[in-house]
């Protein structure tokens, strides 16, 4: 394999209760300059594949018939939330992010797609943790609840996230669907346990495989999906 050069270039940092936060830019030579998300050192991802965050969203559209209401865990660079306002039949979408400087960052421009995507006025940013706003949510409130905060299951971000994916947290994610709604997960690798807990929980779980070419390296990426049966 040729090697590849890459050169980095720091566009922000900051520091949080859970450590440092940065945004970088990945230069190569004879590929497309890419910006990159790390937490404490790991990569949270990229702005070059990033076809299974979008899919994240197009899945869980896909399954509703009238998805008004859209609860996303985690911001990142934004790309399944530019999916979901996309689709013209979403009235509300709620982001819920851990990071005041992610949110900054995409309002000021630091992310360059940033203040573009948040001046759609059925977007609301909220800093917190997602598992602090599905306890606090309305039953019923949401028709699609989308979780992509770690790396999946199996490689956490933050080791607190780790409850998010067993079915206390899980249960809760369905009370604040609507009969007929559906909870996605993203996942970097095959996560057999929650797919289990969502089925305990869901009464059905699909595993869905996706390829991604990373960097080109192929590699599957996959989406956890529940469905809350509908009322008879
Ligand atoms: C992989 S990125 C999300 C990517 C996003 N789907 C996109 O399209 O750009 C994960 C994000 O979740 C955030 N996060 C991690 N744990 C969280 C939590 N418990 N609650 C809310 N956000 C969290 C991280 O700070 C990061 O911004």
């Amino acid at each position: 394999m040729v090697p590849v050069d890459f050169e980095y270039v720091e566009i922000a940092r900051a520091e949080s209760p859970r450590g440092e936060l940065v945004l970088r830019e990945r230069r190569t030579p004879h590929g497309p300059t890419a910006l990159e998300l790390r937490a404490n050192g790991v990569f949270v991802m990229d702005t070059v594949e990033t076809t299974t965050e979008r899919e994240l969203a197009n899945r869980a559209l896909s399954l509703v018939e009238q998805p008004r209401r859209v609860l996303i865990g985690g911001l990142g660079l934004g790309f399944t939330m530019h999916e979901v306002l996309a689709d013209p039949r979403v009235e509300r979408c709620a982001v819920v992010e851990l990071e005041q400087a992610l949110v900054d960052w995409m309002r000021d421009g630091t992310v360059p797609h940033g203040p573009a995507l948040l001046a759609d006025d059925r977007a609301t940013l909220i800093v917190a943790d997602v598992a602090m706003a599905l306890e606090e949510a309305e039953p019923a409130a949401y028709d699609l609840v989308l979780l992509d905060v770690d790396n999946g299951p199996g490689y956490l971000v933050h080791d607190t996230n780790a409850a998010l994916y067993e079915r206390p947290a899980l249960q809760t994610a369905r009370r604040a669907l609507r009969a007929g709604g559906a909870l996605v997960v993203w996942s970097a690798d095959r996560a057999p346990a929650l797919g289990a807990a969502m089925e305990a929980v869901f009464g059905g779980c699909e595993a869905v495989a996706f390829e991604v070419d990373l960097q080109g390296r192929s590699e599957h990426y996959w989406l956890y999906v529940s469905r809350v049966p509908s009322a008879s």
